[in-house]
C-alpha cells in the first residue's frame, strides 16, 4: 500500500492517460536508494489498465554485457520483428546475437527498438518499465535513451528509475522523489514498531532518515530497544543508503554461515537463476536447508527466480564478503555455467574468480569481446579486453590487449579511457607494427574529436612508421591524414596538405592492381605537389574507379565523400553526383548513420549547384536533424553554402558567426574557406563586389585541393573585374584555365568561357559568353547558367543592346526565381527594370508556415517516400511521421498526399528523388 505520493502518482496518471489518447511520453523518476522508486512504478503498473507491459530493471555487476537488457525488454515482442524494415531488424538480430551479421550501428539499434515498441503499441498503448537504470548495460542504456528522446505520437509511456542524474537518459523530464511526508513517514514507522516509542525520538528518526520509506522500514529492525530509545544517535560519516547497507549487514551476520554464503552466490549471479545458483551451492557444498533462514529474515525469496528484499540487500552481501570468498564463488558460478549456451558470463565469472594472471582466462575474455564486438558492443568488448589485458601474464601481450581494448573504447566514443589504454599498451614493450597502430589510434582519436590542426601531424608520424611494416595501411592512414590536413585547412600546424601530399608521394607503391583508394591517394598527391596538369588525369582515373563493382561497401562508406571531394576538384559534376548517391544509398543500407550525415552533406551540393535548392535544403535539415539525434557534430559547411546562394545574409552570418569559436579553438581551417566562399557568393549576389573580393582573395589563398578552392577562384574573377581591379582577375582567370584545361568537361570550360567572358571586350567577350551559354546549357548546373546569362545581359546592356539584354536578363531572373536565389534574383530584376523589362510577377500562396520538422517530412512525401520510409530517414516512428503529416495537411489545406507537391511552397524540382541511389 502506497502512502503519500499523490503528485508522483498524478504525473505518471496524466501519461498513462495520454498514452490512451495516442500521445507518448518519457519520465526519468530520480531519487536515493530506498526512496520509493520502485514502489512508484509497480504502482503505475498496476494502475496501467489498458495497456500492455514491458518491463526490465538494470542488475548490478560488473559485467557488460552489451545489450542484455534491451534483449530482456524486446524478449516478448520479438514475433513483430519481421515487419520491420530490413535493416532494423538485422541491426536487432544481430545485437541480441540471434544472426550474425556485421556489427550493426548502435543508432540503427535504437531506431530499430523505437520500430519495435511503436509497432507493439499499434494494437494497445504500451508501458514500458525500467528499473535500476543506474545498472543497465551500456549499449542498452543507449539505446533506450534514443528511444525515450524521439518519442512522440505511438502511445508508448517510457518510465525510467535511476539513482544517479545524466547519463543516458540526459535532458529527459524529471521526477524527483524526496521522503514521505511526516504524517506518512509516522504511519509507515509505526507499521514496523514492536513496542511504544517517545514522540521525540520518532520525530528524531523521522528526521534523520529524511523520510526515505526502506531507512524508516529497515533501521529500526537492527537497533537495540536501548538504541531506539535514544534514536539512530552516533556518527553519520556512512550517509543514508550507507547506514541501510549496515543494518543490512548487521542481520546478516546473525544468520548461519551457509546461508550467508548462499546469499553470496545469489548477490553474484547477476541472472537471478535459481537452478544455476543452487548448481554453484553445490560445488561450494551448500545445501538447500541454507536457504530456510535467509527466506525467513526476508532478505532473499527465491521463485522462478531468485529476488533480493532490496537492491542494497544484494550490495551489502556482495560487499561483506572477503576477497577469497567471493573469488570462491565466483569459480563455483564459473563452473556452473554452461560454456555453450553462455560463455561469456562464464569467462566473466572465471575472470572475476581470478587473482593471478592466467592466460587461459585472459584468452577465454579475448573471446568474450570479439563476440561482443560482433553484435555492435564495443564498449562491452572494452570491458572485456580491458580485463583480458589485466590478466595477461606476458608484457608484450598485455601491451597488445590493451591496444585492442583503446581501439574498442574509441569505437564506442569513450575517447578518454581509450587514450588511458593507449598509454598502458606503449608502456609496454610493443613491437614495431602495434606501435605504429598505437600511434595511428592516437591520431585517430584526435581527429574523431576534434577535427582540428592536432590530427595530421599524428596521422603523418603513424604513416611514415608503417611504411615499412604494412603498405596497405600506411596508403590507407597517409589518406586519413590527407583528409585531416583538409579539415585543418590554413590552421594546420605541421602536416599540412603539401607535407602529407610530399610524405605520402614517397610512399611505398601499392601492390598490383592498385585499389581505386591508391589511385585516389596518388592523384591527390600529384596534385598538390606538381599541379593539376599533371594530377587532373590521375585523379579523374580514381574518380572513375570509384563507380567500379570491386570497391567494398566498407571501403566505399569511408572513402566516397573523399572521391566526390575529387570529382569536385576535376569538376566531374557527373561522378560527384554519381558517386554521392550512392554513398546514401550505402549508408542507408548498411545502417551506418554516423556515416550518413558526411554522406547528406556531399549530396546536398550536388543538388545546389542544380539550382535544386528545396532539395539540397531538405538534405541540410536531415544532416542536422539527424546530428542532433546522434549527438556528433559537424561544422554546417553545406548549410551556409545554401544560405549564401539563397542570398539570406542574416542566416550566412549567423551561421558563420555561430561556429567562429569553436572552430578556430579546434583548429578546422576547412571551415574558414567554406565560409569565405560562401561570403563571396552572397556578396557577388548582392552586388557587393569589394566585400565579395576579400572574401574570395582569402579562400583562394588555401593549398591546391583546398575546399572550395576553385569556387573562390571563380567569385575572385567576378569580384575583381566589377570592382575595376582587371589585373587580380587576369592573375585569377590563369590560375582557373589551368584547372580547366585540365579537367575539360562542358562545366569547366563554360565557367572558364564565362570568367574570361569578364575581361575581355567586343566580339569575343560575346562569343565567350555565348560559348559559356552553350557549354553549361548542356549541363545540368543550372545557378551557373544563371549567372552566365546574368553577365551576358549586363554586358549587353552596356552595349546598348537593351532588347537582347532583356532576353538574356530574364533568362536569369527565371532560373534564380525558380531556384530561390534571392540575391542573384534581385540583381537580375535590377538589371532588367533598367533594361527596360518588366520580372513576371510571382505567385506565392501564403499559408500558415510549417515547422522546419513538418516542412522536412512534408518534402519527403511529396517525393513519393512510405511514411515508414520516412520515418526510418528521420530516426522516428511512422506514428510520428502521420501526426506531424496531419498538421501539414490541415496548415495547407490540403486533404492528401498527391496535393503536397502543389501545396508546397518553393519546390523548384520535384522530379529526382532525394535520397534514393541513381
Ligand atoms: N510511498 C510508500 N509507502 C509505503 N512504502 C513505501 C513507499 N515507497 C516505498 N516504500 C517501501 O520502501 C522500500 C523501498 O522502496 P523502493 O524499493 O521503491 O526504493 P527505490 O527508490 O526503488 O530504491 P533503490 O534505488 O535502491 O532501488 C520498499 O520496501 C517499499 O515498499
Ligand atoms: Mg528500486
Amino acid at each position: 500500500m502506497l502512502l503519500d505520493r499523490l503528485a508522483e502518482r498524478a504525473a505518471l496518471g496524466r501519461l498513462l492517460e495520454a498514452a490512451r489518447r495516442g500521445q507518448s511520453g518519457a519520465l526519468v523518476v530520480r531519487g536515493e536508494p530506498g526512496v520509493g522508486k520502485t514502489a512508484l512504478l509497480e504502482d503505475a503498473i498496476e494502475s496501467a489498465a489498458g495497456l500492455s507491459i514491458a518491463r526490465v530493471a538494470g542488475v548490478e555487476s560488473e559485467m557488460e554485457l552489451a545489450f542484455a537488457a534491451l534483449q530482456h525488454l524486446c524478449a516478448p515482442m520479438l514475433d513483430r520483428v519481421e515487419r520491420l524494415p530490413g535493416p532494423q531488424r538485422d541491426a536487432l538480430g544481430a545485437a541480441f546475437g540471434l544472426r550474425a551479421g556485421n556489427a550493426p550501428d548502435r543508432f540503427l539499434v535504437g531506431l530499430a527498438a523505437l520500430s519495435l515498441l511503436s509497432e507493439v503499441a499499434a494494437d494497445k498503448p504500451l508501458l514500458c518499465v525500467i528499473d535500476d537504470a543506474h545498472w543497465l548495460d551500456r549499449a542498452s542504456a543507449q539505446a533506450l535513451g534514443f528511444v525515450a528522446r524521439r518519442l512522440l505520437a505511438e502511445s508508448v509511456v517510457l518510465v525510467v528509475a535511476t539513482r544517479e542524474p545524466g547519463g543516458e537518459f540526459a535532458g529527459l523530464p524529471e521526477l524527483c522523489v524526496e521522503g514521505l511526508g511526516s504524517d506518512a513517514a509516522q504511519q509507515l514507522l509505526g507499521s514496523v514498531l514492536t513496542g511504544p516509542m517517545d514522540e521525540r525520538v520518532r520525530e528524531r528518526i523521522i528526521a534523520e532518515t529524511r523520510g526515505n520509506p526502506l531507512a524508516l522500514l529497515e533501521l529500526p529492525r537492527a537497533l537495540t530497544p536501548a538504541e531506539l530509545a535514544g534514536g539512530f544517535s552516533g556518527p553519520d560519516a556512512l550517509g543514508l543508503s550507507g547506514r541501510i547497507e549496515d543494518s543490512f549487514r548487521r542481520r546478516l551476520e546473525a544468520l548461519p554461515a551457509a546461508t550467508q554464503r548462499l546469499l553470496v552466490v545469489a548477490a553474484a549471479e547477476p541472472a537471478g537463476d535459481p537452478v544455476l545458483m543452487w548448481r554453484a551451492a553445490g560445488w561450494l557444498e551448500i545445501g538447500v536447508a541454507a536457504a530456510a533462514a535467509a527466506e525467513a529474515d526476508g532478505l532473499l525469496t527465491i521463485g522462478e527466480t531468485v529476488a533480493f528484499r532490496h537492491p542494497l540487500v544484494r550490495s551489502a552481501v556482495y560487499r561483506a564478503a572477503s576477497r577469497q570468498e567471493r573469488h570462491a564463488v565466483h569459480r563455483a558460478l564459473a563452473a556452473a555455467t554452461d560454456p555453450e549456451a553462455d560463455p561469456d558470463r562464464r569467462a566473466w565469472h572465471r575472470a572475476l574468480a581470478t587473482i593471478e594472471s592466467d592466460e587461459e582466462v585472459a584468452f577465454e575474455l579475448e573471446r568474450s569481446a570479439a563476440r561482443a564486438q560482433a553484435r555492435g558492443g564495443a564498449a562491452a568488448a572494452a570491458a572485456f579486453l580491458e580485463r583480458s589485458a589485466a590478466l595477461t601474464p606476458g608484457r608484450a601481450r598485455r601491451a597488445e590487449r590493451a591496444l585492442a581494448a583503446a581501439q574498442a573504447k574509441y569505437q564506442a566514443g569513450a575517447f578518454d579511457a581509450a587514450l588511458g589504454l593507449l598509454a598502458a599498451a606503449e608502456a609496454g614493450p610493443l613491437d614495431e607494427l602495434p606501435r605504429a597502430r598505437a600511434d595511428l589510434l592516437r591520431g585517430q582519436i584526435a581527429f574523431a574529436s576534434s577535427r582540428g590542426s592536432d590530427a595530421p601531424p599524428l596521422l603523418l608520424k603513424a604513416a611514415r612508421q608503417l611504411e615499412q611494416l604494412d603498405v596497405r595501411l600506411a596508403r590507407d592512414t597517409y589518406l586519413e591524414a590527407l583528409t585531416a590536413a583538409l579539415f585543418a585547412g590554413r590552421l594546420a600546424t605541421g602536416g599540412d596538405l603539401l607535407e602529407v601530399a610530399e610524405a605520402a608521394r614517397s610512399a611505398p607503391r601499392p601492390p598490383q592492381p592498385p585499389r581505386a583508394t591508391d589511385r585516389l591517394l596518388d592523384g591527390l598527391a600529384v596534385l598538390i605537389t606538381e599541379g593539376y596538369p599533371a594530377g587532373v588525369p590521375m585523379l579523374k582515373r580514381a574518380v572513375s574507379a570509384f563507380r567500379g563493382t570491386d570497391v567494398s561497401s566498407e571501403e566505399g562508406l569511408r572513402w566516397l565523400w573523399h572521391a566526390c571531394h575529387a570529382a569536385g576538384l576535376v569538376w566531374d559534376y557527373r561522378n560527384w553526383d554519381m558517386l554521392s548517391a550512392r554513398q546514401v544509398t550505402l549508408a542507408r543500407e548498411v545502417g551506418a548513420l554516423q556515416a550518413l550525415p558526411i554522406a547528406l552533406s556531399t549530396r546536398a551540393g550536388v543538388y545546389l549547384f542544380a539550382g535544386e535548392f528545396g532539395e539540397a535544403a531538405s538534405l541540410v535539415a536531415q544532416v542536422e536533424y539527424i546530428t542532433k539525434a546522434t549527438g556528433s557534430s559537424i561544422a554546417p559547411y553545406w548549410a551556409v553554402a545554401l544560405a549564401a546562394w539563397r542570398g539570406r545574409q542574416a542566416e550566412t552570418s549567423e551561421l558563420i558567426e555561430a561556429a567562429a569559436t569553436d572552430v578556430e579553438r579546434r583548429g578546422e581551417g576547412g571551415w574558414l574557406s567554406a565560409a569565405q566562399w560562401a561570403t563571396a557568393v552572397l556578396c557577388n549576389g548582392l552586388g557587393r563586389y569589394e566585400d565579395a573580393l576579400a572574401a574570395a582573395q582569402q579562400a583562394s589563398e588555401d593549398k591546391p585541393a583546398g575546399w572550395f578552392i576553385n569556387w573562390a577562384i571563380v567569385e575572385l574573377i567576378e569580384a575583381a573585374a566589377r570592382s575595376g581591379v582587371p589585373d587580380r582577375a587576369a592573375d585569377a582567370l590563369a590560375r582557373l584555365s589551368q584547372t580547366a584545361r585540365a579537367s575539360g568537361t562542358d562545366w569547366a570550360l563554360g565557367i572558364d568561357a564565362r570568367s574570361r567572358a569578364l575581361v575581355s571586350e567586343g566580339e569575343s567577350a560575346e562569343t565567350l559568353y555565348r560559348e559559356a551559354i552553350s557549354r553549361l546549357a548542356r549541363t545540368r548546373l543550372r545557378v551557373d547558367l544563371g549567372r552566365a546569362h546574368l553577365l551576358y545581359g549586363e554586358w549587353l546592356r552596356r552595349q546598348r543592346r537593351p532588347r537582347d539584354a532583356r532576353d538574356q536578363l530574364r533568362s536569369a531572373y527565371e532560373i534564380f526565381d525558380s531556384s530561390g536565389a534571392g540575391a542573384f534574383a534581385g540583381r537580375a530584376r535590377t538589371e532588367l527594370r533598367a533594361a527596360g523589362g518588366h520580372p513576371g510577377k510571382r505567385t506565392v500562396e501564403t499559408h500558415e508556415s510549417l515547422t522546419a520538422q513538418e516542412e522536412l517530412i512534408a518534402r519527403l512525401a511529396a517525393g513519393g517516400a512510405f511514411n515508414a520510409e520516412i520515418a526510418a530517414q528521420l530516426f522516428i516512428s511512422p506514428a510520428t511521421v502521420a501526426y506531424h503529416l496531419g498538421k501539414v495537411y490541415a496548415k495547407l489545406g490540403i486533404s492528401s498526399r498527391n496535393q503536397l507537391t502543389r501545396a508546397l511552397p518553393e519546390q523548384p524540382d520535384a522530379a529526382l528523388p532525394v535520397t534514393r541511389g541513381e
